[in-house]
């Protein structure tokens, strides 16, 4: 059997690689890979998942210098010579290893006012918004995003910006935007048309390109762009 050269981040931001060999297996996932280095050779290391399908989004990491959902990235795909270097995910804190702590990305989701504000109360009928209507169709263009970091990791602006909101939280604040049920359009578009909000993007698209669910936060971020300058033309902002 042949085994991996897996080089793993240890410690924190000043930490350093460590290596480990662990037994090659078919269909063998980069999860699999640090769940085995975690379970049979080192206790110690740090690292987060819950789901194992592609769901929770918390298994992201940097393999090979890009981020990803490591238990959907099967090591046939990214192992180069039988190697594998696996960092915690980019431009956030690390807690210690494989573990960032994502307190700032949700935080920008607050601050682009990424929660859904309704217009009824529990009293009122279902608003219905038919699946075949443009209104449906632009609230669902970018509904399925999980929260999982890797566009924000992937992101040259927030690199360089650490204020910047990022593309996950202005995809979610969209969203928001393009759903007629929500009540407090103007308010969100004041929230992301400050400096470190939409048009701080550089339409750079590594966010869209790494996006596991194949969404585009740039496009999002496009509308956000439109949306706050027409709405700032009609004196609303
Ligand atoms: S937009 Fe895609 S990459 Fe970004 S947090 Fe959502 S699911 Fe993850
Ligand atoms: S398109 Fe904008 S948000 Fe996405 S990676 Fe590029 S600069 Fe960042
Ligand atoms: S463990 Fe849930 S997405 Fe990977």
């Amino acid at each position: 059997m042949t085994a991996l050269r897996v080089e793993v981040w240890r410690g924190r931001e000043d930490g350093r690689f460590q290596q480990f060999e662990v037994p090659r297996e078919a269909n063998q996932t980069v999860l699999d890979v640090v769940t085995y280095i975690q379970r049979r050779l080192d206790p110690t290391l740090a690292y987060r998942f819950a789901c194992r399908v592609g769901m929770c989004g918390s298994c992201a990491m940097t393999v090979n210098g890009i981020a990803r959902w490591t238990c959907r990235t099967h090591v046939a795909k990214v192992a180069r010579d039988d190697r594998l270097e696996i960092a915690p995910l980019a431009n956030l804190p690390v807690i210690k290893d494989l573990a960032t702590d994502m307190r700032e990305f949700f935080d920008k989701w607050a601050k682009a006012r990424g929660r859904f504000a309704p217009t009824r109360t529990r009293a009122d009928d279902f608003a219905r918004v038919p699946p075949d209507t443009r209104e449906r169709a632009a609230a669902n263009a970018a509904i399925e995003c999980i929260g999982c970091g890797v566009c924000y990791a992937s992101c040259d602006i927030v690199s360089w910006n650490p204020d910047y909101l990022g593309p996950a939280a202005l995809n979610r604040a969209w969203t928001l935007v393009s759903d007629v049920r929500d009540g407090e359009r103007t308010e969100r578009l004041r929230a992301v048309a400050g400096d470190a909000g939409c048009h701080a993007c550089h339409t750079l698209m590594s966010c869209t390109e790494r996006c596991p669910t194949h969404l585009s936060p740039t496009a999002s971020i496009a509308g956000l762009k439109r949306a706050t300058a027409a709405a700032a033309l009609k004196g609303e902002l």
